[in-house]
């Protein structure tokens, strides 16, 4: 059963960017693509660097480091759908958007 948490406000993620957010002390990269909104691990896995301060193309986040590039839906890496960075669902409501506490 989802357990959702308040997590950001649509307004504050600019198009085809991210943001950091803390939920229950993991950091989550919050990305709005076309007007939709995925969350992922902002652990980059390649070195580590934070995701949240890249961009998206294409579908993609973008690590601002090296240029790796996950997948928003699911994490997975353009490479190799085998690495992953876990995703988080999502509950848009009124502006807001919501994390299941469940996932984190
Ligand atoms: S740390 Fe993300 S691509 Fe290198």
């Amino acid at each position: 059963m989802p357990n959702w948490v308040f997590a950001a406000n649509t307004a504050d993620i600019p198009e085809h960017r991210g943001i950091e957010v803390v939920i229950q002390n993991q950091s989550i990269a919050l990305f709005r693509y076309k007007n939709d909104f995925y969350a992922l691990r902002n652990q980059c896995a390649h070195q580590h660097a934070p995701i949240s301060g890249g961009y998206v193309y294409e579908g993609y986040a973008v690590c601002p480091h090296h240029q790796w590039k996950f997948k928003l839906t699911d994490g997975s890496f353009i490479n190799n759908e085998t690495l992953k960075l876990p995703s988080y669902r999502l509950k848009i409501t009124g502006g807001r958007i919501y994390i299941d506490r469940e996932d984190v």
